[in-house]
């Protein structure tokens, strides 16, 4: 078989990019590991930046976000039994579409079938060859039998535990790393939300969010222990956590229903340079790992399918490489301004295990500034809404 981008992975990344590119006459086969329903039971992320809904506006499939998606024009910092709101319009004239990864790949999905553009799912050890060369190839194995892709380039979407990244020789790739000493166990329920607004909450035992999916239901965090596993955590448990760390109206307005989803995922900060070796880019989880409080991974991920996009398509298109060229120093000035952001919204907002009274007093002053000044809060939205493209 041959294609002109073999895409390897069909997360959101894989997705997006492959959608933009067909609209564009580019032809590209993506490889997944798994099967469409595995990858779409995985609940991940559910706040999307204005760039990122533009970007899948662009590639056809934004009409049911923009239908069923909520849009917020705020969140609340919740700590000392408080709630401070943060409003992004007055503040820099943006907002968030709240609608979760799992919708998006369900239309990504869709997108792509009435496209009639090819997903092979279910590939198996997924392997790729002559990176560096002009003639790059992916061979996998569906069904017993090998198969080899002919490409002109390869793209690595395929999250932090893919092939792709681990193709890049040690002496070439540099990596960056923070392993954070505690998790997020989250839950799905159907009831509805707290508040109208995400609430971000700081309090001694840990963190928590309020956060939703819809009108009827809520999606719930509570930071929790490296050792703690979903089994210790029954909803009535995880209710009576999450109510300590939460302020008393939030209390009072929280509906508790029995889960359909629970999960623990631990926290990291991750980032592999460069984004491209010869012919093979990197692209989303494959290149980096933020902690989740910034509410990044996703809105990352679809900024790097941009600077790809629009540098294969001048490729294409014109004939240039210069944006193939600047891929990977343009990607990750973005990302590491969303790492910063990450880094310091995790830093503020969590019980850190081991910090001394000095390092909890200059959380609780970081808050403080944080709601009494209007150009930290403005920091806090710009960063949130998005940094440009
Ligand atoms: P992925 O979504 O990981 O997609 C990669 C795809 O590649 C997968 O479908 C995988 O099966 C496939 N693949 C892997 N290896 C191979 C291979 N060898 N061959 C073929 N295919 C392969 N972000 C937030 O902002 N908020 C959150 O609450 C949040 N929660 C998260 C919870 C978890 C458990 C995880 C893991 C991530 C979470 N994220 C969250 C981050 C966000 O979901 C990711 O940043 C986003 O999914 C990145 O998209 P991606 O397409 O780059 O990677
Ligand atoms: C959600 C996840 C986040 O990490 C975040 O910062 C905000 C919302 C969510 O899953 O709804």
């Amino acid at each position: 078989m041959r294609t002109q981008v073999a895409i390897i992975g069909a997360g959101p990344a894989g997705l997006l990019l492959g959608q933009l590119l067909t609209k564009q006459g580019i032809d590209n086969v993506i490889l997944e590991r798994q099967t469409g329903e595995y990858v779409l039971g995985r609940i991940r992320a559910g706040v999307v930046e204005k760039g990122a809904a533009d970007l899948l506006d662009a590639a056809g499939v934004g009409a049911r976000m923009h239908r069923e998606g909520l849009i917020h024009d705020g969140i609340e910092v919740a700590f000392g039994g408080e709630r401070h709101r943060i409003n992004f319009r007055e503040l820099v004239g943006k907002s968030v579409i709240v609608y979760g990864q799992t919708e998006i790949t369900r239309d990504l999905m869709e997108g792509r079938a009435a496209a009639g553009a090819p997903t092979i799912y279910e590939a198996e050890d997924v392997s790729l060859h002559d990176i560096t060369g002009d003639k790059p190839r992916v061979r996998y194995k569906k069904d017993g039998a090998e198969h080899e892709i002919a490409c002109d380039y390869i793209a690595g979407c395929d999250g932090y535990h893919g092939v792709s990244r681990k193709s890049i020789p040690d002496s070439v790739l540099r990596s960056f790393e923070r392993v954070y000493p505690f998790g997020w166990l989250g839950i799905l329920v159907e009831k509805p939300p707290v508040s109208d607004e995400l609430i971000y909450a700081s309090h001694e035992r840990g963190f928590a969010l309020c956060s939703m999916r819809s009108h009827t239901r809520s999606r719930l965090y509570i930071q929790c222990s490296l050792e703690d596993r979903v089994e210790d955590w029954s909803d009535e448990r995880f209710y009576a956590e999450l109510k300590r760390r939460l302020d008393g109206d939030a209390v009072a307005r929280l509906q508790e229903g029995p889960s359909f989803e629970k999960s623990i995922a631990p926290l990291r900060s991750f980032v592999a340079e460069p984004m491209r070796h010869g012919r093979l880019f990197l692209a989303g989880d494959a290149a980096h790992i933020v902690p989740p409080t910034g509410a990044k991974g996703l809105n990352l991920a679809a900024s790097d399918v941009y600077y790809l996009w629009r540098a294969l398509s001048e490729f294409y298109k014109q004939g240039s490489k210069a944006s193939i060229d600047a891929y990977s120093a343009r990607a990750l000035a973005r990302v590491w301004k969303a790492e910063r952001f990450s880094w310091w919204m995790t830093s503020m907002l969590h019980r850190f295990p081991d910090s001394s009274g000095f390092e909890q007093k200059m959380q609780q002053a970081e808050l403080a500034y944080l709601v009494s000044s209007p150009a930290a809060m403005t920091s806090l939205a710009e960063n949130y809404v998005g940094l440009p493209y």
